[in-house]
This record gives C-alpha cells, sequence and structure tokens, in this order.
C-alpha cells in the first residue's frame, strides 16, 4: 500500500501535466468548470451544429471538438454592404476582416486537442492575454478571450480541469486562413 502511493507519487513528479496529474482533479473543481463551460457559451462556437428537427443544433457525439476537419474551407464569405462576419452551417469556422478562424478542439485527445501542450496556469494567462500559450500567436476573433479573461483564477482553472477530462474526440482543426488581399 504504501509503495504503491510512492510509487503513483513518483510519476507525479516525474510527468506534472501527464495523464496522471489530469485524473487528479477534485471532483467539485470538474463540476465548477462544466457548470462554466456549459453557462459560458464554449459549446456555441467549440460543439459542431447538426441539423436536427427543429433547426440546427450540437452533435454531442462531437462535443467541443471544434471545426470538422471533414468539412474543408479555402476562403472566407463574400459580404458586401453592412456585414462584416458570417459563420459556417456548423458554427465552428467563421470568416471577418481577421480572415477565417476555425474553433479549437477543446478535447484531451493527445494527437490533435489544443489544449495539449497547456498547463493550467498557461490557460489562464493566455485567456488574459488572447494569445496561444498566453505568449504565442494572437487568438483571433470571435474567440471571447476579453470576457473570459475576467473571469477568477479559481474559474478558469476549473473550467480547464472539466476540460481535461471530458470525452477525447480526434479531429484535426484547420489553421486559419489569412484575410483576403483588398480588391482595387
Ligand atoms: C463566439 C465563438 C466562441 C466562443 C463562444 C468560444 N470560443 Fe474558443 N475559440 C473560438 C475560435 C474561432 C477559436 C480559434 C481562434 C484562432 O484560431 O486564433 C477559439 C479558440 C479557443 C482556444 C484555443 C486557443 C489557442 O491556444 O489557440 C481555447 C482554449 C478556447 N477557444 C476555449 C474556449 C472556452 C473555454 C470557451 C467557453 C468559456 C470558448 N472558447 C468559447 C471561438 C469561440
Amino acid at each position: 500500500m504504501k509503495t504503491t502511493c510512492l510509487t503513483a507519487l513518483a510519476l507525479l513528479a516525474a510527468f506534472p501535466g501527464g495523464a496522471l496529474a489530469e485524473t487528479a482533479f477534485p471532483p467539485e473543481k470538474v463540476a465548477r468548470g462544466e457548470y462554466l463551460v456549459k453557462t459560458s457559451a464554449c459549446h456555441d462556437c467549440h460543439t459542431p451544429f447538426k441539423m436536427g428537427e427543429s433547426g440546427p443544433e450540437w452533435d454531442m457525439e462531437r462535443m467541443l471538438s471544434g471545426h470538422p476537419e471533414s468539412e474543408v474551407i479555402t476562403e472566407g464569405a463574400a459580404l458586401s454592404g453592412p456585414w462584416a462576419a458570417a459563420s459556417s452551417y456548423t458554427n465552428t469556422a467563421w470568416s471577418g476582416p481577421w480572415g477565417v478562424s476555425f474553433t479549437a478542439n477543446l478535447t484531451p485527445d493527445p494527437e490533435t486537442g489544443v489544449l495539449r501542450d497547456y498547463t493550467e496556469e498557461q490557460f489562464v494567462l493566455a485567456m488574459r492575454t488572447g494569445r496561444h500559450l498566453g505568449q504565442g500567436r494572437p487568438i483571433l476573433p470571435p474567440m471571447p478571450w476579453p470576457v473570459y479573461g475576467q473571469m477568477t483564477d479559481e474559474d478558469l482553472g476549473a473550467i480547464y480541469a472539466y476540460l481535461r477530462q471530458i470525452p477525447p474526440v480526434r479531429n484535426k482543426v484547420p489553421e486559419p486562413l489569412p484575410p483576403a488581399a483588398p480588391a482595387n
């Protein structure tokens, strides 16, 4: 018994961001994260829509897995008049003056999930700074990081904890497309 505990501790020390640590979040923290994810619109953009009986609805088999890799988009929407932005049928690709952005795979898939490289601290920092890992490329619209960045460290940490233990979905989200050159 004692040996098992020591072994587990040694493994946690050896792999601080690894799978073992991810299952170690307290259940209350995970429950708080689930509540925040459900009430802060994450599903609206990160869970692809499918057509249901009364219109578009979330496809929960692909919960929070971002823009589906099968939906290939190669150019932005052609907009004119007062229109500034458009979203795809799945609500996961967004076209606007910033180019085309594709919502990230928030599931813990080890190869395609965006949070695979993130610690909890980096997640908090990313929401505060609007940068990948808190220091990389800018996180594009319409990701509302200026809104979520105002949550407490505790709430953002709870969101991270919840996202690290939802069902993994393998889905490689494409890189964003740059804005089209202005027509002349
Ligand atoms: C209005 C749509 C929208 C909503 C609502 C939204 N997101 Fe996003 N999110 C996006 C888009 C689009 C991207 C991709 C941006 C890019 O590629 O730069 C993104 C990217 C991300 C990323 C990846 C950042 C990185 O490192 O590149 C994370 C993490 C994330 N969102 C978490 C969340 C969480 C958690 C919520 C709910 C609390 C949420 N999002 C709600 C649209 C949204």
